[in-house]
């Protein structure tokens, strides 16, 4: 096979998942992620079966933590379970935006806000790289819904991609992913797999991307079209591919410019992929601690009345549901990891801790064919009766959370919600456990029960963490990552139920809290919202600009003499701007660990990009003179402090306004 044969095979994997080095024999290896290895032993029919691996906490889980530091040790532990297995990179971190809570893959990705979604993803990369393993920055672009995702096209106009979904991939690639992958939408009509836009102007010029784009699985029609546009390697093998690149090369649609373009690109990736270290392949730290660590870090306490922590061993404790046995740690499709071990009950994680109450377990529902079908609620209310605190276990199937399916409602499934209000009938100390990866309407409920605890899809130790949390062990410090609506009626996208070849984003860029807050649409629980079982004071706000840097001070005090973790969120408010602009936009943001009693200052540090937008007119990112305001929040819909600022540009950089 004569080597310019040879390098158009190169632009196509080998199989499902192997890149092909520069001589034939050499291939890298490239898995699922992003919530832990997912290595592929077979393939028939479309079915796979994967080696067990550690089942880390699911992105909407670790968007949860607000916590980058954790995300990049989750990266560290990833890249190490891929060295032992030969895998070359994985296929994450995933940094869609979520744009309504119905979308499926919610539960694998980050967050509504482009900031943080950015800068999670930029850490797991960091993290999986630094073990010498590629990761692979997905899905390039807007790829907001899973309701027909290979044909409807997501309609976004200029500025709404640039602010809110081209965003989180432009602070992601700060990291220099060694991989990104193209989705399977078309954006504004043209495939992403075909739109030279994305991939060539953005990703490659403005982005200064000059890594390794591969498609996503089967998102490719047409290899020549593909790869004009900038697709290097096509996943996976098709074998009307080759005849295609030589129909295009013939017709000179394709050039062996681009072709040796992408060769240079794929030889990249070879050369970084040939530098892991293959000794010592023994995991650095403890992975399975890590997972439990992740899980104290992002739950989220909801709602709380003072039923928990349990810490009176007189109480006697019932556990309710078949989930707090066998939870849901993940949502459905190529990202579920087989775990290694099989997800502890929570039942044996609280006597672990040493709970000393009396405590019993009653399945009161059963999971048949992935449903929940009642098993003996008689007796769980019987037994609820009797007991001081009970603890139900509720949440999301795969079935309703998994790629290449939209959720058709936010509910909870009517087995659960009935479950739940017959147990608050029976016993005033009703506690909430959700297992799920987006937002829930929990308005049927709220107010019957004493506390709401979000254990999300939080990977094969869910329980393990969930144990710590509910004991007092740990004080909850996770905070929402995504809004949590009244009701699906309150979202925008509510009336856009996916059902027509084209989605308008006509939210623009007010997505999430961006729409709530400057709708002045009270969510249940908002974009950074969470409950603690410390008590903190946020005592001052002091700011000092230097050369264009502001240096933004707070002062957190812990009042409560249990040590706890505090999220310092700051925003920015445009007071003056000329065109429409969100209430307020996160920054930055500061997870900080609090001894009791203890007083911390925090130092976030903005500049002047941080307070521009992207002009519909200019076509770039633009500073506007005016006055702006520095928030510091508790949560999106909470101001702590705020203060004025004032920017003034050169005249002339400035367009006339008054
Ligand atoms: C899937 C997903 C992508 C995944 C790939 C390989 O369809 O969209 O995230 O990495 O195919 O399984």
């Amino acid at each position: 096979m004569d080597s310019f044969e040879n390098k158009l095979k190169r632009l196509t994997s080998f199989g499902s998942w192997e890149i092909i080095g520069k001589d034939d024999k050499t291939h890298f290896t490239a898995c699922d992620g992003p919530h832990g290895l997912r290595y592929v032993l077979h393939e028939e029919n479309g079915y796979q079966t994967d080696e067990p691996s550690y089942a880390y906490p699911t992105l909407s889980f670790l968007g949860n933590t607000w916590d980058i530091h954790l995300v990049k040790q989750i990266g560290k532990a990833i890249g190490e379970d891929c060295r032992k297995h030969h895998v070359s990179m994985i296929l994450g971190p995933g940094v869609n935006i979520k744009r309504t809570p119905l979308c499926g893959r919610n539960f694998e990705y980050f967050s509504e806000d482009p900031y943080l979604a950015g800068m999670m993803g930029k850490a797991y990369i960091e993290g999986v790289q630094e073990k010498g393993i590629g990761a692979c920055l997905k899905h390039f672009a807007a790829n907001n819904r899973e309701y027909d995702r290979f044909f409807q096209s997501s309609e976004v106009d200029e500025r709404t991609l640039k602010e809110i979904y081209l965003k989180p991939f432009e602070i992601a690639l700060q990291a220099s992913p060694w991989a990104v992958m193209c989705a399977y939408n078309p954006v504004n009509g043209i495939l992403s797999s075909e739109n030279e836009y994305l991939l060539k102007h953005v990703l490659r010029k403005e982005f200064s991307y000059d890594g390794l784009i591969i498609s996503d699985w089967g998102s490719v029609r047409d290899r020549a079209k593909s790869l004009k546009a900038g697709i290097d390697i096509a996943f996976p093998y098709n074998d009307q591919f080759l005849e295609q690149l030589k129909k295009g090369l013939s017709c000179a649609y394709i050039t062996n410019q681009e072709i040796e373009n992408s060769i240079a690109h794929i030889d990249d990736f070879v050369d970084k992929a040939s530098q892991v270290n293959q000794e010592n392949l023994e995991n650095s730290f403890d992975h399975l601690k890590l997972c439990e660590q992740a899980v104290e870090e992002g739950i989220v306490l909801l709602k709380n009345n003072g039923v928990l922590p349990i810490q009176n061993t007189q109480q006697k404790v019932l556990l309710v549901g078949e989930f707090l046995n066998d939870p849901p740690i993940s949502g459905g499709g190529s990202s579920k990891v087989t775990p290694l071990e099989k997800p502890k009950d929570l039942l044996s994680c609280l006597k672990k801790d040493h709970l000393k109450n009396e405590i019993e377990y009653v399945q009161a529902y059963m999971m048949r064919y992935g449903l929940p079908t009642p098993f003996g609620y008689k007796i769980a209310l019987e037994k609820a009766s009797s007991s001081d605190v009970v603890i139900v276990g509720v949440g999301n199937m795969m079935l309703e959370e998994k790629e290449e399916t939209d959720r058709e409602t936010i509910q909870l499934k009517p087995v659960f919600v009935d479950l739940i209000k017959k147990l608050s009938l029976y016993n005033s100390n009703v506690v909430v456990v959700l297992y799920c990866g987006s937002a829930v309407d929990v308005s049927d409920f709220v107010d019957d029960v004493a506390s709401i605890v979000l254990a999300g899809y939080g990977g094969q130790e869910v329980n393990v963490g969930l144990s710590k949390v509910l004991l007092g062990l740990t004080s909850p410090s996770g905070r929402l990552a995504e809004s949590w609506p009244m009701k699906l009626e309150d979202t925008f996208t509510n009336k856009q139920v996916g059902n027509s070849f084209v989605e308008h984003y006509d939210d623009h860029i007010f997505v999430g809290y961006r729409y709530y807050t400057s709708n002045f649409i009270k969510t249940r629980y908002p974009f950074g919202y969470g409950l603690s079982y410390i008590k903190t004071q946020y005592n001052r706000l002091s700011i000092q600009e230097e050369n264009g840097i502001y240096h933004i001070f707070v002062e957190v005090e812990n009042k409560s003499s249990m040590k706890g973790k505090e999220v310092v969120q700051l925003y920015v408010k445009d007071v003056t701007s000329s065109v429409s602009r969100p209430i307020r936009e996160l920054k930055r943001f500061a997870k900080i660990t609090l001894e009791p009693f203890e007083t911390k200052t925090v130092e976030l540090l903005i500049e002047k990009k941080d307070f521009t937008f992207y002009h519909p007119s200019l076509h770039r990112w633009y500073l506007e003179d005016g006055d702006f305001e520095i928030q510091i929040c508790k949560d999106a819909e909470t101001v702590i402090f705020s203060q004025k600022i004032t920017i003034c540009e050169d005249y002339y950089s400035q367009y006339s306004r008054f």
